[in-house]
């Protein structure tokens, strides 16, 4: 970082006279009741992500107070200021669809207004990797803060957690198991604390990369919302960020760098995380003018186990992975094969952080030691195939065993509209063994890549006991989900992929040994079907719906937008 004139006088409004600026500046910061003291300090600014849209972020007002507590205890003026939030269950279409426009209002915000550091505050989904893109791409001192994973609730003597719980019950629901009374109680008691999902979903997987990539104190990743170490972790990083303030670093692009990358793709995979996690690490490393490969994915895959029995895969919640050791634990696991000389915010190596902390007298139930782990590979593998040339990820963790080597016939569905309107008809022709495919629900689709590849069992079949069919789309899942799903199937079908091109009845083989899936279809016929479609882009007129539809990059990229990654910045 440059040696830039510290607090105040950074990034002067411009009147085309430098002493005017201060001048009144200084006066309108008076105006707040700032006294010269404080004007003459250094700034570290807050990027506040709370929104009564969110609820994940309803303990940001408690650790506000801690962070600002915690930088003037160092020595330097704390300014908070808001961004759009993305609270990920009210947002239409997806909080997908607004990711990088929060992304690029927090680079702008920290861009255009004075701070000498910043610490970012976000915890739902989208909102991790958005406040990373933008800081990254900013570049000043940053350190990532988050609201912390829920607790759980109860139900009739078993722990409920968001989300996956949510969908057990609701597909219990479905299928006639659970009445209209009982799921009534159930929705009062799946999310009943402040913080993000419970489970090893989405938030909770990037929480734990980010802190992984070093951008975050270590250890702070998976404190639960309502432990009092989330308020002394909030503290902390405050005082930290206004020591950056003085140092004037690390910035984002020393921290994440490309082995820092690979470490967090790394214990993407031991934790068995949310398939999200691909996206937003491919998007966060585009903003470096790094590309995540495929092939790299699925290397790492094949030497990483899986450590961590967490729901959506395995049995615990984000509280007993906190109470189990948390990263640290899972860092000293996998020290043999992770790169110990990338260093963290703090300014500490990864083998110093290991070497400082203790391995000793923790729960092995939750986080497993490497000679007896859940699985000898890693939960996510990357597809290809003539049905996803450029690719397609699996959650082989959450896959059922029987479905990894399956071959059936293709029931297609057009569209979401088309999947809400037939999906439940007792005349669909469906049966166990088919696959269900979902076209057009990609990240230049209408829908903005919604998790829907989820796809819910046709009821016909649900009540006489499918629990999962293999699954196919250009979507997304929760990372709360489970079951045998192929998601963001690449190129996607409104780009005029294969997907686009399958017909009812057409022969689908995945095969997860092989890290392929297919569509048993030949090239001749693949050919008259492409030449005989047209596919409509309905690009909207106007805002920034336009903007995303002509610029969002494909799923294998992260989803960025084409003129926000590094190599195409001037
Ligand atoms: Fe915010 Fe799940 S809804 S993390």
């Amino acid at each position: 970082m440059s040696d830039s004139p510290k607090g105040l006088t950074n990034k002067l409004t411009n009147y085309g006279d430098k002493e005017f600026s201060k001048y009144l500046r200084r006066s309108f910061a008076k105006s707040m009741g700032y006294t010269n003291k404080s004007l003459d300090k250094p700034i570290v600014g807050i990027c506040y992500s709370e929104s009564g849209f969110n609820n994940c972020h309803r303990n940001f007002p408690e650790m506000l107070d801690a962070v600002k507590r915690g930088v003037i205890a160092e020595g330097a003026i704390p300014i908070h200021f808001p961004v759009i939030s993305l609270g990920e269950i009210f947002l239409d279409p997806t909080a997908m669809v607004y990711r990088n426009l929060m992304a690029m209002c927090v680079e702008e915000m920290i861009n255009a207004q004075p701070m000498d550091s910043v610490v970012l505050m976000g915890g739902c989904d989208k909102t991790v990797p958005a406040l990373l893109m933008g800081a990254i791409s900013a570049n000043i001192p940053s350190a990532l803060l988050v609201s912390g994973p829920m607790m759980t609730g109860h139900h009739k003597g078993e722990r409920l957690g968001a989300c996956t719980d949510c969908r057990r019950f609701w597909a219990k629901y479905r299928s006639n198991e659970i009445d209209k009374e009982e799921i009534d109680i159930i929705e009062g008691n799946l999310a009943t604390t402040a913080g993000t999902c419970a489970v090893m979903g989405t938030a909770s997987s990037m929480a734990i990369l980010s802190e992984a990539l070093g951008i975050m104190l270590p250890g702070t990743s998976s404190i639960p919302s309502v432990h009092a170490d989330r308020l002394r972790a909030s503290e902390e990083t405050g005082a930290l960020a206004a020591r950056m303030t003085m140092n004037s670093g690390p910035v984002p692009k020393k921290i994440i760098t490309e082995k820092a990358i690979e470490n967090a793709l790394r214990v993407l995979l031991a934790i068995s995380g949310s398939t999200n996690a691909i996206i937003h690490l491919a998007a966060i490393a585009g903003r470096l003018g790094i590309q995540i490969d495929m092939n790299q994915i699925n290397r790492l895959s094949d030497e990483t186990p899986v450590l961590v029995d967490l729901k959506p895969v395995g049995s615990g919640y984000m509280e007993d992975f906190y109470a189990a050791g948390g990263l640290d634990a899972v860092l000293h696991e996998l020290k043999d094969q992770i790169h110990l000389d990338t260093e963290d915010i703090t300014g500490q190596s990864l083998k110093d952080r290991l070497e400082a902390s203790s391995n000793n007298y923790r729960d092995f139930s939750i986080i497993r030691p490497k000679s007896d782990p859940i699985s000898d590979v890693g939960g996510l593998i990357a597809l290809h195939g003539s049905l996803a040339p450029e690719g397609a990820i699996l959650k082989r963790a959450a896959a059922t065993e029987s479905l990894l080597e399956h071959e059936g016939r293709a029931v297609v569905f057009s569209s979401l509209e088309d999947l809400a309107e037939r999906i439940d008809d007792p005349d669909l022709d469906v049966e166990e063994s088919d696959i269900l495919v979902l076209q057009n629900a990609g990240p230049s689709s209408d829908s903005g890549m919604p998790e829907a590849g989820y796809l819910p069992i046709p009821k016909k079949l649900a009540v006489k006991g499918v629990k999962d069919m293999v699954r196919i789309s250009d979507a997304r899942m929760s990372g709360t989900a489970f079951g045998t799903i192929v998601l963001h199937v690449t190129p996607e079908s409104q780009r005029g992929g294969p997907l686009a091109l399958v017909k009812d009845g057409d022969r689908i083989k995945l095969s997860a040994s092989n890290k392929s899936i297919d569509l048993l279809i030949s090239e001749e016929e693949l050919n008259a079907r492409r030449a005989s479609i047209t596919i409509e882009q309905n690009i909207p007129s106007r805002g920034y719906k336009k903007l995303y539809k002509t610029s969002v990059l494909p799923a294998t990229e992260g989803c960025d937008f084409d003129f926000l990654k590094e190599e195409t910045r001037g």
